[in-house]
C-alpha cells in the first residue's frame, strides 16, 4: 500500500472533527502520486461530497480548463483541499477544522514532494503564507518554509469559484496560471545548473 493509500484509508475512517457527521464521502485528493504541481483548495462542496473527488463541480470544471490552458491534464497534477470533508452549506472551514485536518495534508505533501504548491483561495494561502493579501499576492511566486523541504515554492492564486461570480477574475486566473510553467522551467534549469 502506498503512503497516499494509507492516508486515504485513515481519512476514510476519520471522525476527529464535526465535519465527519455531515459527509456522504470523504474527499482526500486526486491525481498523480508524484506530481510536480500540487493544487490545494479550501474544502469539498456538494458535488465533491457526492463523488468523493475534489473540484468536480462548477469551480472544478474551470480548474480543469485552467490546468489544460498550460498543456496539462488533471492526471498530471495532484488536487486536494485543506479540509477533506464538506463544510455544511459550503461555509468556509473553521480554523480549528483546518488545524484538525492539517496532518493529513502535510503527510500528503511529504508523500508527493511537489516542486510547486499552488494555493487556491484565501484559506489555503493563509495556512502556508501568513500575512499576505490575496489581492496583492495572487500570481506572484513565493519561496517560503516547506513541509518536505526547507524551502518551497508557492504560487498563491484566486479560488476558481471567484471567476464564477466575477468574470474579470477568469482572465486574471488564466493569466496567473501562465506563471506555473515558467516557475517549473526555472526550477529545472536551476537543477541542471543552467
Ligand atoms: N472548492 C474547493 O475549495 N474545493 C473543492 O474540492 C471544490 C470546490
Amino acid at each position: 500500500m502506498s503512503d497516499l493509500d494509507k492516508i486515504y484509508k485513515e481519512i476514510g475512517a476519520c471522525n476527529k472533527c464535526q465535519l465527519c457527521t455531515g459527509r456522504t464521502n470523504v474527499v482526500p485528493g486526486y491525481g498523480h502520486e508524484k506530481a510536480s504541481i500540487l493544487f490545494i483548495g479550501e474544502g469539498p462542496g456538494k458535488d465533491e461530497d457526492l463523488q468523493g473527488k475534489p473540484f468536480v463541480g462548477a469551480a472544478g470544471k474551470f480548474l480543469t480548463t485552467l490546468i489544460e490552458s498550460i498543456g496539462l491534464t488533471r492526471e498530471d497534477v495532484y488536487i486536494t483541499n485543506v479540509v477533506k470533508c464538506r463544510p455544511p452549506e459550503n461555509r468556509d472551514p473553521f480554523p480549528e477544522e483546518i488545524s484538525t485536518c492539517w496532518s493529513y495534508l502535510t503527510r500528503q505533501i511529504k508523500a508527493i514532494k511537489p516542486l510547486v504548491i499552488v494555493t487556491l483561495g484565501r484559506h489555503s494561502m493563509g495556512r502556508f503564507l501568513p500575512d499576505l493579501k490575496i489581492s496583492e499576492a495572487h500570481g506572484c511566486p513565493k519561496v517560503y518554509k516547506g513541509i518536505w523541504s526547507e524551502k518551497q515554492v508557492y504560487i498563491p492564486l484566486y479560488h476558481p469559484a471567484a471567476a464564477l461570480y466575477d468574470p474579470r477574475k477568469r482572465d486574471v486566473l488564466l493569466e496567473d496560471f501562465k506563471v506555473i510553467p515558467k516557475v517549473l522551467k526555472k526550477l529545472s534549469q536551476q537543477k541542471n545548473g543552467a
